[in-house]
Protein backbone atom coordinates (compact mmCIF):
# COMPACT_ATOMS: atom_id res chain seq x y z
CA UNK A 1 0.00 0.00 0.00
CA UNK A 2 2.52 2.02 1.09
CA UNK A 3 4.31 2.75 -2.89
CA UNK A 4 6.77 5.80 -4.27
CA UNK A 5 3.78 8.35 -4.99
CA UNK A 6 2.15 7.94 -1.43
CA UNK A 7 5.52 8.64 0.51
CA UNK A 8 6.13 11.51 -2.18
CA UNK A 9 3.03 13.02 -0.93
CA UNK A 10 4.19 12.96 2.54
CA UNK A 11 7.35 13.93 2.24
CA UNK A 12 5.49 17.02 0.29
CA UNK A 13 3.33 18.12 3.10
CA UNK A 14 6.08 17.72 5.66
CA UNK A 15 8.06 20.37 3.43
CA UNK A 16 4.85 22.68 3.33
CA UNK A 17 4.23 22.23 7.16
CA UNK A 18 8.02 22.84 7.46
CA UNK A 19 8.19 25.91 5.63
CA UNK A 20 5.08 27.38 6.97
CA UNK A 21 6.28 27.14 10.92
CA UNK A 22 9.81 28.40 10.10
CA UNK A 23 7.82 31.44 8.36
CA UNK A 24 5.68 32.12 11.15
CA UNK A 25 8.12 31.67 13.80
CA UNK A 26 10.11 34.09 11.87
CA UNK A 27 7.85 36.43 11.75
CA UNK A 28 6.89 36.30 15.23
CA UNK A 29 10.32 37.20 16.00
CA UNK A 30 10.89 40.26 13.04
CA UNK A 31 7.75 41.49 14.27
CA UNK A 32 9.61 42.14 17.68
CA UNK A 33 11.20 45.15 17.20
CA UNK A 34 12.61 47.25 20.24
CA UNK A 35 11.81 51.21 20.87
CA UNK A 36 15.49 53.17 21.31
CA UNK A 37 14.98 55.02 24.46
CA UNK A 38 17.20 58.12 23.71
CA UNK A 39 20.03 58.34 26.15
CA UNK A 40 21.23 61.64 24.25
CA UNK A 41 20.30 65.08 23.18
CA UNK A 42 17.67 65.29 26.12
CA UNK A 43 17.92 69.30 26.82
CA UNK A 44 17.58 70.06 30.50
CA UNK A 45 17.54 74.16 31.18
CA UNK A 46 20.15 74.87 33.78
CA UNK A 47 18.21 76.30 36.92
CA UNK A 48 21.10 79.23 37.95
CA UNK A 49 20.41 78.11 41.70
CA UNK A 50 19.78 75.92 44.13
CA UNK A 51 15.73 76.33 43.99
CA UNK A 52 14.11 76.20 47.28
CA UNK A 53 12.11 74.27 46.69
CA UNK A 54 8.35 74.14 48.16
CA UNK A 55 6.92 71.75 51.04
CA UNK A 56 9.21 70.29 53.99
CA UNK A 57 11.58 67.27 53.27
CA UNK A 58 9.97 63.87 54.99
CA UNK A 59 12.01 60.79 52.99
CA UNK A 60 15.40 60.45 51.08
CA UNK A 61 16.68 58.09 49.40
CA UNK A 62 20.61 58.29 48.45
CA UNK A 63 22.52 55.66 45.48
CA UNK A 64 26.01 56.55 45.76
CA UNK A 65 28.88 55.04 43.64
CA UNK A 66 31.93 53.78 45.81
CA UNK A 67 35.25 55.70 46.18
CA UNK A 68 38.42 55.53 44.65
CA UNK A 69 39.78 51.41 43.94
CA UNK A 70 42.06 49.78 42.30
CA UNK A 71 41.64 48.15 38.26
CA UNK A 72 39.60 45.77 38.14
CA UNK A 73 41.55 43.00 35.83
CA UNK A 74 44.11 44.85 33.94
CA UNK A 75 44.85 44.09 30.55
CA UNK A 76 47.38 41.08 29.60
CA UNK A 77 50.34 43.61 28.28
CA UNK A 78 49.38 46.20 31.04
CA UNK A 79 53.32 47.40 32.39
CA UNK A 80 51.26 47.82 35.49
CA UNK A 81 49.60 44.47 35.78
CA UNK A 82 51.60 43.52 38.86
CA UNK A 83 50.03 42.89 42.69
CA UNK A 84 52.95 45.03 43.80
CA UNK A 85 51.81 47.98 42.71
CA UNK A 86 48.28 47.57 44.07
CA UNK A 87 49.05 46.25 47.34
CA UNK A 88 45.57 46.46 48.83
CA UNK A 89 44.37 43.73 45.98
CA UNK A 90 42.33 44.46 42.71
CA UNK A 91 38.96 46.21 42.47
CA UNK A 92 39.10 47.13 46.10
CA UNK A 93 38.33 50.60 47.69
CA UNK A 94 41.77 52.51 48.29
CA UNK A 95 42.37 55.15 51.36
CA UNK A 96 41.30 58.08 49.17
CA UNK A 97 38.26 55.98 48.43
CA UNK A 98 37.87 55.77 52.22
CA UNK A 99 38.11 59.37 52.13
CA UNK A 100 36.08 60.40 49.55
CA UNK A 101 33.35 58.59 51.36
CA UNK A 102 33.70 59.61 54.79
CA UNK A 103 33.38 63.77 53.27
CA UNK A 104 30.14 62.33 51.16
CA UNK A 105 29.20 60.67 54.93
CA UNK A 106 29.79 64.25 56.25
CA UNK A 107 27.87 66.23 53.59
CA UNK A 108 24.67 64.15 54.00
CA UNK A 109 24.74 65.00 57.20
CA UNK A 110 24.48 68.16 56.67
CA UNK A 111 22.00 67.97 54.03
CA UNK A 112 19.69 65.40 56.03
CA UNK A 113 20.14 66.51 59.80
CA UNK A 114 16.23 67.28 59.49
CA UNK A 115 15.57 63.81 59.37
CA UNK A 116 17.63 61.88 60.79
CA UNK A 117 18.38 62.36 65.08
CA UNK A 118 21.91 63.23 66.15
CA UNK A 119 22.21 59.17 67.36
CA UNK A 120 22.10 56.73 65.41
CA UNK A 121 19.07 54.41 65.53
CA UNK A 122 17.80 52.13 63.37
CA UNK A 123 14.14 53.62 63.38
CA UNK A 124 15.70 56.81 61.31
CA UNK A 125 17.56 55.02 58.48
CA UNK A 126 18.52 51.77 56.82
CA UNK A 127 21.63 51.15 54.96
CA UNK A 128 21.69 48.21 51.68
CA UNK A 129 25.08 47.55 49.99
CA UNK A 130 25.27 45.62 46.91
CA UNK A 131 27.55 42.50 48.19
CA UNK A 132 30.99 43.51 46.74
CA UNK A 133 34.05 44.76 48.99
CA UNK A 134 33.91 48.14 47.95
CA UNK A 135 30.59 48.95 48.25
CA UNK A 136 30.49 47.95 51.32
CA UNK A 137 33.44 49.27 52.67
CA UNK A 138 32.25 52.75 50.83
CA UNK A 139 28.95 52.66 52.49
CA UNK A 140 30.60 51.73 55.53
CA UNK A 141 32.87 54.81 55.16
CA UNK A 142 30.14 56.95 54.56
CA UNK A 143 28.89 56.07 58.13
CA UNK A 144 32.01 56.91 59.12
CA UNK A 145 31.08 60.59 58.34
CA UNK A 146 27.22 60.69 58.40
CA UNK A 147 27.53 59.17 62.32
CA UNK A 148 30.06 60.25 64.16
CA UNK A 149 29.42 59.05 67.87
CA UNK A 150 27.94 61.73 70.10
CA UNK A 151 27.57 61.75 74.17
CA UNK A 152 26.72 57.98 75.48
CA UNK A 153 27.20 56.61 71.91
CA UNK A 154 31.14 57.11 72.34
CA UNK A 155 32.22 53.65 73.66
CA UNK A 156 35.64 54.05 73.42
CA UNK A 157 37.24 57.82 73.31
CA UNK A 158 40.20 56.38 71.27
CA UNK A 159 38.16 55.55 67.89
CA UNK A 160 35.79 58.23 66.46
CA UNK A 161 33.76 55.98 64.99
CA UNK A 162 30.72 53.46 65.69
CA UNK A 163 29.42 50.36 64.25
CA UNK A 164 26.37 51.09 61.64
CA UNK A 165 24.74 47.86 60.23
CA UNK A 166 24.86 47.90 56.28
CA UNK A 167 22.99 45.16 54.77
CA UNK A 168 23.56 43.14 51.77
CA UNK A 169 22.45 40.46 49.41
CA UNK A 170 24.20 37.56 47.12
CA UNK A 171 24.32 39.28 43.61
CA UNK A 172 23.02 36.71 42.04
CA UNK A 173 19.95 37.06 44.25
CA UNK A 174 19.66 40.50 43.83
CA UNK A 175 17.24 41.73 41.53
CA UNK A 176 16.56 45.16 43.23
CA UNK A 177 19.88 46.88 43.47
CA UNK A 178 22.98 44.79 42.04
CA UNK A 179 20.00 43.76 39.05
CA UNK A 180 22.28 40.59 38.63
CA UNK A 181 19.13 37.99 39.78
CA UNK A 182 18.51 36.08 36.19
CA UNK A 183 16.38 37.67 33.36
CA UNK A 184 15.56 35.83 30.83
CA UNK A 185 13.86 38.22 28.92
CA UNK A 186 16.65 40.73 29.52
CA UNK A 187 19.30 38.97 27.89
CA UNK A 188 17.25 38.29 24.89
CA UNK A 189 16.20 42.25 24.77
CA UNK A 190 20.40 42.73 25.10
CA UNK A 191 21.09 40.56 22.57
CA UNK A 192 18.67 41.78 20.16
CA UNK A 193 19.57 45.63 20.82
CA UNK A 194 23.40 43.98 20.40
CA UNK A 195 22.35 42.47 16.79
CA UNK A 196 20.40 45.27 15.62
CA UNK A 197 21.58 47.43 12.80
CA UNK A 198 21.91 50.54 14.99
CA UNK A 199 24.27 48.62 16.42
CA UNK A 200 26.04 47.17 14.23
CA UNK A 201 26.46 50.53 12.40
CA UNK A 202 28.23 51.17 15.41
CA UNK A 203 30.76 48.42 15.64
CA UNK A 204 31.51 49.14 11.78
CA UNK A 205 32.11 52.80 12.92
CA UNK A 206 34.63 51.57 15.78
CA UNK A 207 36.24 48.45 14.25
CA UNK A 208 39.22 49.93 13.82
CA UNK A 209 39.59 51.32 17.37
CA UNK A 210 38.49 48.10 18.70
CA UNK A 211 40.92 46.10 16.81
CA UNK A 212 43.46 48.35 17.73
CA UNK A 213 42.71 48.21 21.46
CA UNK A 214 42.97 44.12 20.51
CA UNK A 215 46.00 43.74 18.87
CA UNK A 216 47.78 46.02 21.88
CA UNK A 217 46.23 44.85 24.75
CA UNK A 218 46.72 41.38 24.38
CA UNK A 219 43.22 41.60 25.24
CA UNK A 220 40.00 40.22 23.11
CA UNK A 221 38.30 43.66 23.32
CA UNK A 222 34.95 43.38 20.79
CA UNK A 223 32.20 45.29 22.57
CA UNK A 224 31.81 48.93 23.72
CA UNK A 225 31.85 47.71 27.64
CA UNK A 226 35.41 45.86 27.12
CA UNK A 227 36.33 48.87 25.68
CA UNK A 228 35.24 50.76 28.47
CA UNK A 229 37.22 48.23 31.08
CA UNK A 230 40.12 48.91 29.41
CA UNK A 231 39.88 52.58 29.07
CA UNK A 232 39.04 52.37 32.85
CA UNK A 233 42.19 50.55 33.89
CA UNK A 234 44.26 52.90 31.81
CA UNK A 235 41.64 56.26 33.63
CA UNK A 236 42.88 54.70 37.37
CA UNK A 237 46.55 54.01 36.21
CA UNK A 238 46.62 57.36 34.78
CA UNK A 239 45.24 58.93 38.37
CA UNK A 240 48.37 57.43 40.14
CA UNK A 241 50.79 58.60 38.11
CA UNK A 242 51.60 55.07 36.56
CA UNK A 243 53.28 56.44 32.59
CA UNK A 244 50.92 54.36 30.10
CA UNK A 245 52.31 52.45 26.86
CA UNK A 246 52.84 54.11 23.79
CA UNK A 247 50.00 52.78 21.87
CA UNK A 248 47.43 53.76 24.90
CA UNK A 249 48.82 57.51 25.09
CA UNK A 250 47.74 57.67 21.71
CA UNK A 251 44.13 56.68 22.41
CA UNK A 252 43.59 57.19 25.97
CA UNK A 253 41.84 60.54 26.73
CA UNK A 254 40.99 61.00 22.52
CA UNK A 255 36.97 61.44 21.57
CA UNK A 256 36.54 57.95 20.17
CA UNK A 257 37.44 56.06 23.25
CA UNK A 258 36.06 58.60 25.91
CA UNK A 259 32.97 58.61 23.79
CA UNK A 260 32.87 54.59 23.73
CA UNK A 261 33.46 53.90 27.17
CA UNK A 262 30.74 56.38 28.01
CA UNK A 263 27.97 55.22 25.53
CA UNK A 264 28.53 52.05 27.08
CA UNK A 265 26.66 53.20 30.25
CA UNK A 266 23.58 53.63 28.01
CA UNK A 267 23.30 50.17 26.84
CA UNK A 268 22.19 48.33 30.03
CA UNK A 269 19.24 50.15 29.57
CA UNK A 270 18.82 51.73 26.13
CA UNK A 271 14.82 50.85 25.38
CA UNK A 272 12.00 51.64 28.16
CA UNK A 273 12.07 47.36 28.34
CA UNK A 274 15.70 47.07 28.84
CA UNK A 275 15.53 49.95 31.87
CA UNK A 276 12.14 48.54 33.07
CA UNK A 277 13.31 44.76 33.77
CA UNK A 278 16.68 46.37 35.10
CA UNK A 279 16.09 49.23 36.75
CA UNK A 280 12.59 48.69 37.51
CA UNK A 281 12.59 46.77 40.53
CA UNK A 282 14.93 49.30 42.42
CA UNK A 283 12.85 52.52 41.23
CA UNK A 284 9.34 50.29 41.87
CA UNK A 285 10.80 49.75 45.64
CA UNK A 286 11.78 53.53 45.94
CA UNK A 287 8.30 55.04 44.69
CA UNK A 288 6.36 52.77 47.05
CA UNK A 289 8.37 53.41 49.93
CA UNK A 290 7.46 57.19 49.60
CA UNK A 291 3.67 55.76 49.23
CA UNK A 292 4.22 53.87 52.62
CA UNK A 293 6.22 56.82 54.15
CA UNK A 294 3.40 59.28 53.41
CA UNK A 295 0.38 56.58 54.77
CA UNK A 296 2.38 55.80 57.70
CA UNK A 297 2.95 52.09 56.30
CA UNK A 298 6.83 52.46 57.00
CA UNK A 299 7.96 49.96 59.42
CA UNK A 300 10.01 51.20 61.36
CA UNK A 301 9.06 54.76 60.16
CA UNK A 302 12.34 55.44 58.73
CA UNK A 303 13.18 58.82 57.11
CA UNK A 304 16.57 57.99 54.90
CA UNK A 305 17.39 54.95 52.90
CA UNK A 306 21.18 54.41 51.38
CA UNK A 307 22.20 51.85 48.55
CA UNK A 308 25.49 51.59 48.18
CA UNK A 309 26.13 50.64 44.55
CA UNK A 310 28.28 51.16 41.04
CA UNK A 311 28.86 53.50 38.35
CA UNK A 312 25.94 51.51 36.37
CA UNK A 313 23.80 51.99 39.27
CA UNK A 314 24.00 55.60 38.55
CA UNK A 315 23.66 55.32 35.01
CA UNK A 316 20.91 52.95 35.07
CA UNK A 317 19.02 54.59 37.12
CA UNK A 318 19.52 58.27 35.46
CA UNK A 319 19.15 56.70 32.05
CA UNK A 320 15.89 54.93 33.59
CA UNK A 321 14.69 58.59 34.24
CA UNK A 322 15.45 59.75 31.37
CA UNK A 323 17.98 62.48 33.03
CA UNK A 324 21.36 60.76 32.06
CA UNK A 325 23.94 62.55 29.79
CA UNK A 326 26.10 60.48 28.55
CA UNK A 327 29.32 60.31 31.03
CA UNK A 328 30.98 58.01 32.81
CA UNK A 329 29.65 58.25 36.43
CA UNK A 330 33.24 59.55 38.76
CA UNK A 331 33.82 57.93 42.45
CA UNK A 332 31.31 58.62 44.96
CA UNK A 333 28.38 60.26 42.62
CA UNK A 334 25.91 60.52 44.29
CA UNK A 335 21.74 60.56 43.21
CA UNK A 336 19.20 61.39 45.25
CA UNK A 337 15.51 61.43 45.29
CA UNK A 338 13.67 63.43 47.72
CA UNK A 339 10.16 63.75 49.00
CA UNK A 340 8.81 66.95 50.05
CA UNK A 341 5.31 67.83 51.47
CA UNK A 342 3.73 70.89 51.00
CA UNK A 343 0.98 72.65 52.91
CA UNK A 344 -1.82 70.87 51.02
CA UNK A 345 -0.53 67.95 51.88
CA UNK A 346 0.49 66.76 47.88
CA UNK A 347 3.86 64.54 48.31
CA UNK A 348 6.47 66.54 45.63
CA UNK A 349 9.50 64.18 44.68
CA UNK A 350 13.13 66.05 43.30
CA UNK A 351 15.50 64.28 42.15
CA UNK A 352 19.66 65.37 42.31
CA UNK A 353 22.39 64.26 41.42
CA UNK A 354 25.68 65.20 42.58
CA UNK A 355 28.77 63.86 41.04
CA UNK A 356 31.62 67.02 41.84
CA UNK A 357 32.27 68.88 44.78
CA UNK A 358 29.63 71.61 43.58
CA UNK A 359 26.08 71.66 45.41
CA UNK A 360 24.21 69.88 43.27
CA UNK A 361 21.05 71.20 41.27
CA UNK A 362 17.39 69.48 41.64
CA UNK A 363 17.03 67.85 37.83
CA UNK A 364 14.24 68.66 35.33
CA UNK A 365 12.08 65.15 35.77
CA UNK A 366 10.35 64.91 31.83
CA UNK A 367 6.97 66.46 31.73
CA UNK A 368 7.11 67.01 35.79
CA UNK A 369 9.36 69.59 36.52
CA UNK A 370 11.99 70.06 39.57
CA UNK A 371 9.14 69.13 42.19
CA UNK A 372 7.01 66.44 40.95
CA UNK A 373 4.02 65.33 42.54
CA UNK A 374 4.08 61.69 43.39
CA UNK A 375 1.43 60.32 41.75
CA UNK A 376 2.40 61.86 38.38
CA UNK A 377 6.17 61.24 39.12
CA UNK A 378 4.59 57.30 38.96
CA UNK A 379 2.19 57.92 35.96
CA UNK A 380 5.67 59.64 34.09
CA UNK A 381 7.85 56.42 34.68
CA UNK A 382 5.19 53.75 34.54
CA UNK A 383 6.77 52.61 31.38
CA UNK A 384 9.75 51.20 33.16
CA UNK A 385 8.03 49.86 36.41
CA UNK A 386 7.03 46.23 36.49
CA UNK A 387 4.43 44.76 37.14
CA UNK A 388 4.84 41.64 38.20
CA UNK A 389 9.13 41.22 37.30
CA UNK A 390 9.99 37.79 37.98
CA UNK A 391 6.73 36.96 35.10
CA UNK A 392 8.27 39.40 32.88
CA UNK A 393 11.88 37.67 33.15
CA UNK A 394 10.00 34.94 31.92
CA UNK A 395 10.79 34.36 28.40
CA UNK A 396 7.42 32.89 25.69
CA UNK A 397 8.81 30.65 22.95
CA UNK A 398 8.24 33.42 20.54
CA UNK A 399 11.39 34.84 21.65
CA UNK A 400 13.40 32.63 21.69
CA UNK A 401 15.61 31.19 18.69
CA UNK A 402 15.23 28.12 17.16
CA UNK A 403 18.07 26.16 18.99
CA UNK A 404 17.19 27.70 22.36
CA UNK A 405 13.75 26.46 22.61
CA UNK A 406 14.48 23.81 20.64
CA UNK A 407 12.07 24.39 18.46
CA UNK A 408 13.61 22.18 16.14
CA UNK A 409 12.87 19.23 17.94
CA UNK A 410 9.33 21.03 19.05
CA UNK A 411 8.88 21.48 15.91
CA UNK A 412 9.48 18.19 14.36
CA UNK A 413 7.54 16.22 16.59
CA UNK A 414 3.78 18.25 15.20
CA UNK A 415 5.22 17.27 12.12
CA UNK A 416 5.66 13.89 12.71
CA UNK A 417 2.21 14.16 14.00
CA UNK A 418 1.01 15.94 11.48
CA UNK A 419 2.49 13.79 8.56
CA UNK A 420 1.04 10.35 10.26
CA UNK A 421 -2.47 11.90 10.71
CA UNK A 422 -2.54 13.56 6.99
CA UNK A 423 -1.05 10.08 5.44
CA UNK A 424 -3.27 7.37 7.75
CA UNK A 425 -6.37 9.66 6.52
CA UNK A 426 -4.91 9.42 2.57
CA UNK A 427 -3.98 5.69 3.17
CA UNK A 428 -7.58 4.96 4.52
CA UNK A 429 -9.33 6.57 1.16
CA UNK A 430 -6.88 4.34 -0.79
CA UNK A 431 -8.15 1.60 0.94
CA UNK A 432 -12.25 2.55 0.44
CA UNK A 433 -11.57 3.58 -3.18
CA UNK A 434 -10.12 0.15 -3.83
CA UNK A 435 -13.14 -2.07 -2.20
CA UNK A 436 -15.21 0.24 -4.40
CA UNK A 437 -12.92 -0.66 -7.31
CA UNK A 438 -12.87 -4.37 -6.22
CA UNK A 439 -16.97 -4.15 -6.52
CA UNK A 440 -16.88 -2.53 -9.59
CA UNK A 441 -14.48 -5.20 -11.44
CA UNK A 442 -16.24 -8.01 -9.53
CA UNK A 443 -19.93 -6.42 -11.42
CA UNK A 444 -17.92 -5.94 -14.48
CA UNK A 445 -16.56 -9.63 -14.34
CA UNK A 446 -20.04 -10.68 -13.92
CA UNK A 447 -21.38 -9.32 -17.05
C1 LIG B 1 49.99 62.45 40.70
O1 LIG B 1 50.67 63.64 40.40
C2 LIG B 1 49.96 64.83 40.73
C3 LIG B 1 50.73 65.99 40.18
O2 LIG B 1 52.07 65.89 40.49
C4 LIG B 1 49.77 64.87 42.25
O3 LIG B 1 49.03 66.02 42.60
C5 LIG B 1 48.99 63.64 42.68
O4 LIG B 1 48.88 63.61 44.07
C6 LIG B 1 49.70 62.38 42.20
N1 LIG B 1 48.82 61.26 42.48
C7 LIG B 1 49.17 60.19 43.15
C8 LIG B 1 48.15 59.12 43.40
O5 LIG B 1 50.31 60.04 43.56
C1 LIG C 1 37.41 56.90 30.19
O1 LIG C 1 38.38 57.87 30.01
C2 LIG C 1 37.99 59.21 30.21
C3 LIG C 1 39.18 60.10 29.91
O2 LIG C 1 39.27 60.26 28.55
C4 LIG C 1 37.52 59.42 31.62
O3 LIG C 1 37.08 60.74 31.80
C5 LIG C 1 36.41 58.45 31.92
O4 LIG C 1 36.04 58.57 33.26
C6 LIG C 1 36.84 57.05 31.61
N1 LIG C 1 35.73 56.13 31.80
C7 LIG C 1 35.81 55.12 32.63
C8 LIG C 1 34.63 54.23 32.72
O5 LIG C 1 36.79 54.87 33.27
C1 LIG D 1 28.12 65.36 36.02
O1 LIG D 1 26.80 65.14 35.58
C2 LIG D 1 26.43 65.91 34.45
C3 LIG D 1 24.95 65.69 34.24
O2 LIG D 1 24.63 64.35 34.07
C4 LIG D 1 27.27 65.51 33.28
O3 LIG D 1 26.91 66.23 32.14
C5 LIG D 1 28.72 65.74 33.61
O4 LIG D 1 29.52 65.25 32.58
C6 LIG D 1 29.09 65.03 34.90
N1 LIG D 1 30.42 65.40 35.33
C7 LIG D 1 31.23 64.53 35.90
C8 LIG D 1 32.57 65.04 36.31
O5 LIG D 1 30.91 63.38 36.11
Amino acid sequence: MWNHSHQLCCAKALLVIGVLCVLSFGIGNAVHIPTYGSSEGETRPPPDQLATLPGELKFAHVIFRHGDRTPLDPYPTDPWNNRKFWPTGWGQLTNLGKEQHYELGKWLRNRYKSLLGSRYTNEDIFVQSTDVDRTLMSAQSDLAGLYEPQGDDIWNPRIDWQPVPVHTVPEKEDSILAAKASCPAYDYELATLEASSEFQALYVRYRELLSYLTQNSGRLVKSFIEAQYLNNTLFIEKLYNMTLPVWAEKVYGKEELTYVSNFAFSIATFTRSMARLKTGPLLKDIFERFDKKLNSQLKPDRSLWIYSAHDTTIANVLNSLKLFELHSPPYAACIMLEMRVDDSNTPLVSVFYKNTTAEPLPLDIPGCGLSCPLKTLVKVYQDVLPVNWERECKRSTMMMTYEEANLGAATGILIFIITVLLCASYGLMVYYRRRHYNLYTSYSQMA
